[in-house]
């Protein structure tokens, strides 16, 4: 009896410490991302085979901590293609994880394909003894040419857990158990296999209003970190009227100092989309803040964190500039 041809996953390399190398195979931490190709990373994870036809693509070489926006939506685009193809059922992208959380959430709201899109990372580089490396790209893939994963969105797979791109954060700067999800992950990997235990509630992929095909590039948008004692001037040192939007990432319910409200509300003047969110590192921030904190015209960002809540943002602005249209973007996904 003939088989079934297994799955076709692409895999789609952009370095980062999963693509990294040490001196030492006992040094876990002095090493540079992104060295290896995605040639050697198929060599050294055969089993692969037994999950999928891999077609390799090596797209960039990084340390994901210089991803740019322009290269972020390049990505977006290559992977959109990719999707389009009939003879491709899913991807894997192999990613640095410093900035894995902002590429996962955007592909997340643009990919306009219920095919399974999994991004996966390594805390340990390729060259050290136990990294996780290996074992994550086997789930990655194991994750993408299964069945019950299409249709749920983006994916995050790191240490046998399944994360929706909405919600997974990295949560710890050398633990291999350093991607955590608010209200847990949507599944585990066992034996080789994905087990999903819930769903994702909020719009995604093929249910989101935003039209990859019309967006050339993401419209400026940065954050500002809340401390105590920041000096108002930061935001015309950060030309706040040049970019279109400011994450703010306030203190508790997204509170804004009140030395902060009178620049960005010249810098929302000027044409720039004010964003509160939370340094706090969970939680809703809601439109009625603290005292004296919100102003008319500004955003709140239900539960986004700030990395997550810019890349919103730059989405949000692609298809209005009307605030109230924001908000409700905003608190649709
Ligand atoms: C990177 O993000 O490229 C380096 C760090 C990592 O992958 O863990």
């Amino acid at each position: 009896m003939t088989q079934p041809a297994l799955p076709h996953v692409v895999v789609l390399a952009m370095g980062g410490t999963i693509a990294g190398t040490a001196a030492s195979s006992t040094d876990a931490t002095g090493y540079r991302a992104g060295t290896t190709g995605v040639d050697a990373m198929l060599a050294a994870v055969p089993e692969v085979v037994t999950k999928a036809r891999i077609t390799g693509e090596q797209f960039a070489q990084m340390d994901s901590s210089d991803l740019t926006d322009e290269l972020l939506l390049a990505l977006a685009h290559r992977v959109d293609a990719l999707l389009a193809r009939p003879d491709v059922d899913g991807i894997v992208i192999t990613h640095g994880t410093d900035t894995l959380e902002e590429t996962a959430y955007l592909l997340h709201l643009v990919l306009a394909s219920a095919k399974p899109v999994v991004l996966v990372g390594a805390m340990r580089p390729a060259s050290a003894l136990s990294a996780d490396g290996p074992i994550n790209f086997f789930a990655g893939v194991a994750v993408a040419s299964d069945p019950a994963s299409a249709g749920r969105g983006v994916l995050v797979v790191m240490n046998d857990e399944i994360h929706t791109a909405r919600d997974v954060t990295k949560t710890a700067s050398l633990s291999i158990h350093a991607f955590e999800s608010p209200y847990g992950a949507l599944g585990v990997v066992v034996a080789g296999r994905p087990v999903y235990y819930r769903g994702v509630a909020r719009p995604h992929t093929t249910q989101t209003e935003f039209d990859l095909a019309a967006i050339d590039t993401l419209p400026r948008a940065g954050i500002i970190y809340a401390h105590s004692g920041l000096d108002e001037r930061v935001v015309s040192l950060v030309e706040a009227g040049r970019y279109a939007a400011i994450v703010h990432a306030g203190f508790g319910n997204g509170t804004v100092s009140s030395r902060m409200i009178e620049p960005l509300e010249a810098a929302r003047h000027a044409g720039t989309v004010i964003v509160r969110a939370t340094r706090t590192g969970s939680g809703h921030v809601t439109a009625v803040g603290a005292s004296g904190s919100v102003v008319d015209g500004w955003i709140s960002v239900d539960d986004q964190n700030p990395p997550r809540a810019r890349i919103l943002a730059c989405l949000a602005l692609t298809v209005t500039r009307d605030p109230a249209e924001i908000q409700r973007i905003f608190d649709t996904y």
